[in-house]
């Protein structure tokens, strides 16, 4: 069953347990309001019927009185009213013909008793009622009894139809209300899953293939939000598969022309000892090793990725002395440095003691920033430098080369990440797998220190390495 028909379900079960529940109250809470209404209404009788009778009792002319009595006697539940003095003399007496009255639809408690007189029932001929008398002092200071006898079965029948009429209102206005909540539900469910399904859709396209595809985005609520961030997933699978291609075509040509150099020059090698010339070949067997060096190199980057990924990647962590690391990787670079015509320094202001970590994995770091430096800079200078702050042990590779474009110091880092600097005069950076940084930024961490970069595009850049002392 989907979720919007599990909603849709869980909010009709609940508004129906709403309706329940409150008509439930509706029924005890009116038939509490209607007997009070009652029992206030026939209290007022018996009061009325009571100053009636000082007044008659106080005065000969009954006349007045008997048109009262007659008034009272309109009231269909009021079967008889009296009035007795104090020798206990009735004084008028009225009978009404009691109708039986209909079954009722609710039922009702025995009637609530008033503290106002005394309220008692008894049975008369089959018809229940309901006797209220009370005591009072006439004009003359004379005791004057007022009594008044309701039929109960009518007071029940009063109140029955009453509550029939306000429970009628009552169930009119809840169906309209449930009919209205079920619709709400229906547009609520229809409105939070629309957005969803085409998510759905849009997601089962994506997950096709098609990672261009756009699920629209009709909201800035948390759906838009969703919508978004599975676009710009799409977006960033989509740049992971375009790089994932660029790097495949990229390898294949950096790792074929090294192999086409070295199968060259093993040709021209033969040809030159079939003609004797052994002078030459020295010449294509350096051509021979600088094409195994850089075959070598990217094979290495490939199988450190994918130790780093199998998480295989471990330290040999001893006491290392960062200069000597950081002079060595200097070194390294002196001849393609001078061959660039660039001056390449290394500054130490002041010494450092050593630390601890993997020498060789730290040497494969500084030596591929120092690369970098040497790599991307055309004229000027690389210098690099070693220094210390309280806790830290720093190497800053600065260098006057392309620098790196605003927005993407942040990306060097990632895997087979290359910048397009989209200049001939640096063939040198078409060469490389992207790895270096990321398989250098990930040694660091492993070390506990961090690599931060600042660049100015056209001026150059600034390397540093930061190591816990
Ligand atoms: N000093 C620098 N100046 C300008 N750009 C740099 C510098 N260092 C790195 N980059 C940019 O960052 C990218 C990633 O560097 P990284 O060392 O990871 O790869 P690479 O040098 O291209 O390849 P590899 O190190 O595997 O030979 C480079 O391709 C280059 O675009
Ligand atoms: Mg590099």
């Amino acid at each position: 069953m989907s979720i919007r028909s599990k909603l849709i379900i869980f909010m009709l079960v609940l508004l129906t347990a709403v309706s329940a529940v409150m008509a439930l109250l509706f029924q005890q809470n009116e038939l509490s309001s209607i007997s009070a209404n009652s029992q206030r209404k026939n209290l007022q009788i018996l009061l009325a019927m009571s100053e009636v009778c000082k007044e008659m009792s106080a005065t000969p002319d009954k006349s007045y009185a008997y048109r009262y009595f007659k008034t009272f006697l309109k009231t269909p539940e009021i079967i008889q009213v009296s009035c007795s003095g104090p020798k206990g003399r009735v004084f008028l007496v009225d009978r009404y013909y009691s109708p039986q009255p209909a079954p009722f639809a609710y039922h009702f408690k025995t009637f609530p008793p008033s503290r106002t007189g005394i309220w008692e029932t008894r049975s008369d001929n089959g018809v229940e009622i309901l006797k209220a008398s009370l005591n009072s002092l006439n004009a003359k200071k004379q005791s004057i009894t007022a009594s008044v006898d309701f039929s109960t079965q009518l007071i029940y029948q009063e109140m029955d139809s009453s509550l029939r009429r306000s429970s009628a209102s009552f169930f009119i206005i809840l169906s309209i209300s449930f009919a209205l909540g079920c619709a709400g539900a229906l547009i609520i469910t229809r409105v939070i899953f629309a957005p969803i399904e085409s998510m759905a859709e849009g997601a089962r396209i994506i997950g096709s293939g098609r990672l261009d595809h756009k699920i629209p985005v009709t909201s800035k609520d948390e759906m838009g939000r969703l919508a978004s961030e599975l676009n710009s997933m799409a977006d960033k699978l989509k740049e992971v598969s375009d790089m994932k291609r660029d790097f495949v075509s990229s390898i294949t040509h950096d790792l074929r022309s090294p192999v086409t150099g070295i199968e060259l020059c093993s040709d021209i090698i033969r040809r030159l000892a079939e003609t004797r010339e052994y002078g030459k070949i020295p010449e294509q067997l350096v051509s021979i090793n600088e094409h195994s060096q850089r075959l070598n190199s990217y094979i290495d980057s490939l199988l450190e990725l994918s130790k780093i990924e199998s998480g295989k990647m471990t330290l040999d962590i001893k006491a290392v002395n960062l200069e000597d690391l950081a002079d060595r990787a200097v070194r390294a670079f002196k001849a393609y440095a001078a061959q660039k015509g660039l001056k390449l320094e290394f500054i130490v202001n002041q010494d450092i003691p050593d630390t601890r970590g993997d020498p060789d994995r730290l040497y494969q770091v500084l030596s591929n920033i120092v690369g970098n430096a040497v790599k991307f800079t055309n004229s000027g200078s690389v210098s690099v430098f070693i220094e210390a702050e309280p806790g830290w042990q720093k190497v800053r590779v600065c260098d006057t080369g392309i620098g790196i474009p605003e927005g993407e110091a942040g990306n060097i880092f990632g895997k087979f990440y290359r910048i397009n600097h989209g200049k001939r005069e640096y063939p040198a950076a078409r060469q490389g797998t992207g790895l270096g940084l990321f398989i250098a930024k990930f040694i660091i961490e492993q070390h506990s220190g961090r690599i931060e970069v600042e660049s100015a595009p056209g001026k150059g850049s600034v390397f540093t390495v930061f190591l816990p002392a």
